[in-house]
C-alpha cells in the first residue's frame, strides 16, 4: 500500500539504501574557503561535461557557495573515512577543517585537497530544490585521477557519521 503525502516511507527506505559515491566539495569566496562531505551529486551533462552537487542551505558550505564561482569535487576512496569524519561530522561554523587536512590552492584559489582525485567546476545554475540547492558545475579544470582504480567511498560506508549540521 502506497504512503500517504507527507509519509513518504517507501521512498525513505528505499534511498537508505542507496549507495551515492560520497565527495567532498570545497569553494572559496575571496576571504573564506569552505567545504563538506556530500552524497548527493552527479554528472548531469557528457558534451558538455557538467555536475550537479546539492549542498544544504543549513551548511556553512552553502553560505559560503553563494559568493563563489568556483567548487572543487574530490571523489573519495575505501580508504577516506577519516577525511569523510572531518568534513561530514565537524562544521566550518565551529572548526577550521582546512588546520585538519593538507590541501593547496586550486582553480580561483579553491582548496585541493592532497591525495585526493579531483576536479573543478564553474558554478553555471544554482537551483533552490527545497533544503538543499542544487549547484550545477561547468567542468573547466580536469584535475587529478591517478587514483581512479581504487573504487569509491560509497554512502553505506559512512552512513553511521553525524552530519555536523542537520538539514
Ligand atoms: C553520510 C553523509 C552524507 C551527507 N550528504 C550531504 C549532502 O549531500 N549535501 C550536504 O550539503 N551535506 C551533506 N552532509 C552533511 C555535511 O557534510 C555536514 O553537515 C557538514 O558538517 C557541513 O559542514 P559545513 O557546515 O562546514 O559546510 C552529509 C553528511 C554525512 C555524514
Amino acid at each position: 500500500m502506497s504512503a500517504s503525502p507527507g509519509e513518504p516511507r517507501a521512498f525513505h527506505r528505499i534511498v537508505a539504501e542507496l549507495d551515492y559515491p560520497m565527495i567532498i566539495a570545497t569553494t572559496a569566496d575571496g576571504t573564506e574557503r569552505a567545504g563538506c562531505l556530500i552524497g548527493f551529486s552527479t554528472q548531469c551533462s557528457i558534451k558538455p561535461p557538467r555536475y550537479a552537487v546539492l549542498i544544504s542551505t543549513k551548511n556553512r558550505t552553502a553560505e559560503v557557495a553563494v559568493r563563489a564561482e568556483i567548487i572543487v569535487v574530490h571523489i573519495l576512496r575505501p580508504g577516506d573515512k577519516p577525511l569523510a569524519r572531518v568534513f561530514g561530522e565537524e562544521t566550518g561554523d565551529d572548526v577550521p577543517k582546512f588546520d585538519q587536512c593538507s590541501w593547496k590552492p586550486g582553480p580561483g584559489g579553491v582548496p585541493v585537497i592532497d591525495d585526493c582525485d579531483w576536479f573543478a567546476g564553474r558554478i553555471m545554475r544554482r537551483v533552490d530544490v527545497g533544503d538543499h540547492v542544487l549547484h550545477a558545475l561547468d567542468v573547466i579544470d580536469e584535475g587529478d585521477a591517478t587514483r581512479a582504480e581504487r573504487g569509491q567511498l560509497g554512502f553505506q560506508a559512512v552512513r553511521d557519521l553525524h552530519a555536523g549540521h542537520m538539514p
